[in-house]
């Protein structure tokens, strides 16, 4: 590399190299919003280039499907509608944001992706299964995150941190679902870290943040070792 400034060197690195995509699931309050964006600004600090992203949504125009589903305008329509919704936010979302940001390079985290489907459409909606998986097929297709960070605090303890957050403002269509939906879906986001243990992991989230995000950070180390990542184009001094 001879004859190459710091920022032509890294761009000859990062033109070959894809970057990677963390994904964060588990029910509401668990913690997704504030460690997605605690792990973004930790490996920023590193040089690596981040792209924080949250489903449903994204990219414009999810961002309006986002609206429509969390109205609960669509829930009339039923679970197998509603997964159609989703589908098509994650369909814009995948090719406007993640796909173009992995391709540059950039580790893409997103608040949530295909898994919550599976998990609120699928197995707690009961949408039509073959349904499920056609739609993730099409929309995700090889896209696996390299990692999945599955958030597991027991109902009680996320809803009440959500209903916190929120103050006076009203649940959303999912936060105001029974008690016994959370539960449901505590214990179907446990199934699938089971399910897919090379990609996924279970962390308990039921500690002060602290104590949680240290948990997270080892994941991400011994997973996905970003200490050897590339830098950040942006943030190299030519
Ligand atoms: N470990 C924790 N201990 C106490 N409070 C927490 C903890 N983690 C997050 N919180 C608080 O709980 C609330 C919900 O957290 P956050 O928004 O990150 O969760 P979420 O999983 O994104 O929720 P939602 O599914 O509703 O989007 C926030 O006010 C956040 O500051
Ligand atoms: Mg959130």
């Amino acid at each position: 590399m001879a004859g190459m400034n710091r920022a032509s060197y890294a761009i000859a690195i990062v033109g070959e190299m894809r970057g990677r995509f963390i994904t964060f699931e588990g029910g509401e309050g668990a913690g997704k919003s504030s460690h997605a964006a605690m792990l973004a600004q930790r490996l920023r600090t590193l040089g690596i280039g981040v792209v924080l992203t949250r489903e449903p949504g994204g990219s414009p125009g999810a961002e309006i499907i986002r609206h429509v589903l969390l109205s609960g305008a669509a829930k009339p329509l039923g679970p197998d509608a509603e997964a159609i919704l989703f589908a098509a936010a994650r369909d814009d979302h995948v090719r406007q944001t993640i796909e173009p940001a992995l391709a540059r390079g950039r580790w893409v985290i997103s608040d949530r992706f295909a898994d919550s489907t599976r998990v609120y459409q699928g197995t707690l909606g009961h949408a039509d299964p073959k349904l499920i998986k056609a739609l993730e097929r099409i929309t995700v297709g090889d896209l696996k995150p390299d990692l999945t960070v599955i958030l597991d605090v027991p109902a009680e303890i996320g809803l009440s941190r959500a209903s916190k957050r929120r103050g006076a403002a009203g649940a959303d269509r999912f936060e105001a679902e029974s008690a016994e939906f959370h539960e449901k879906l505590r214990d179907a986001f446990r199934m699938l870290a089971l399910a897919e243990p090379n990609r996924c992991v279970l962390i308990d989230a039921g500690d002060m943040r602290p104590t949680v995000a240290e948990r997270i950070w080892k994941v991400v180390s011994d997973r996905l070792d970003p200490a050897t990542a590339p830098v950040a184009l942006e943030d190299v001094a030519s």
